[in-house]
């Protein structure tokens, strides 16, 4: 027993997966796929993929955003759990993996749910706000270059409804963020990111310690 989050070896990791983890095989098979790139490690885990369907179907969310797609394993955990009428907004900047993205998407039967945007996503989240689609988003998840965290914390914000719900990534960052030696750039932006957020009056949080750390956002 204790009143601490428990530490997981991989024993205990696989075995959290053996008794919960119910990952559709279209999932799987892109999961593999990414496991052959050298990039991989960009991608969430899986139960962390379930976490964001679970989500999706708690909040009945139909109108989502993703702030970083690479191969795009979160976008289709989130599609397969929108109901038909429900939309992703999907932004990243990279060709080569969004055409993996794009592909599953297509085998799994949900890409007319996803409208991929290519280029930075502070452009797509400006141009958003300018069209009237502000307290509009049920569902927003922003995992894409830590050091515009902040940027894109704030127009997300002004996206996302009241009671509507932010998800961001990496909030923990291997452990860097707690470690005071460490002065790099990304690191220093999730600290701050971290910070603000944790001060803001305007939000509910929960930070979540699956994956590298998964912060809850609710727009109040
Ligand atoms: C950690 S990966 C996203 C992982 C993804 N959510 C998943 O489930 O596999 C980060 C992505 O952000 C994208 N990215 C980096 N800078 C960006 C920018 N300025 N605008 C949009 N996307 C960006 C990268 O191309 C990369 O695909």
């Amino acid at each position: 027993m204790s009143n601490q989050t428990i530490n997981l070896n991989d024993t205990l990791y696989q075995y959290m997966l053996s008794i919960s983890l119910h990952e559709p095989d279209v999932l799987r098979s892109l999961r593999e796929t990414t496991l052959k790139l050298s990039s991989h490690n960009m991608q969430i885990a899986p139960e962390q993929g379930q976490l964001m369907a679970f989500l999706i179907e708690l909040i009945n969310a139909e109108k989502t955003l993703e702030i970083g797609v690479y191969t795009g394993y979160s976008s289709l955990a989130v599609a397969l759990a929108l109901p038909e009428t429900g939309k992703i907004i999907a932004c990243d900047i990279n060709t080569e993996t969004s055409a993996i993205a794009q592909d599953f998407w297509q085998k799994a039967g949900i890409a007319y749910k996803i409208e991929l945007r290519l280029a930075p996503a502070i452009e797509t989240l400006d141009s958003l706000i300018k069209q009237n689609h502000s307290n509009s988003f049920d569902f927003i998840f922003i995992d894409a270059d830590k050091n515009n965290y902040l940027n894109y914390y704030e127009r997300s914000l002004t996206l996302l409804r009241p009671g509507g719900l932010m998800l961001v990534d990496n909030v923990l960052w291997s452990g860097r963020v707690a470690d005071r030696h460490n002065h790099d750039k990304q690191t220093q932006a999730i600290r701050e990111f971290n910070q603000v957020i944790y001060h803001d009056k305007n939000i509910s949080i929960c930070l979540i310690p699956i994956g590298d750390g998964l912060t809850l956002i609710r727009k109040r």
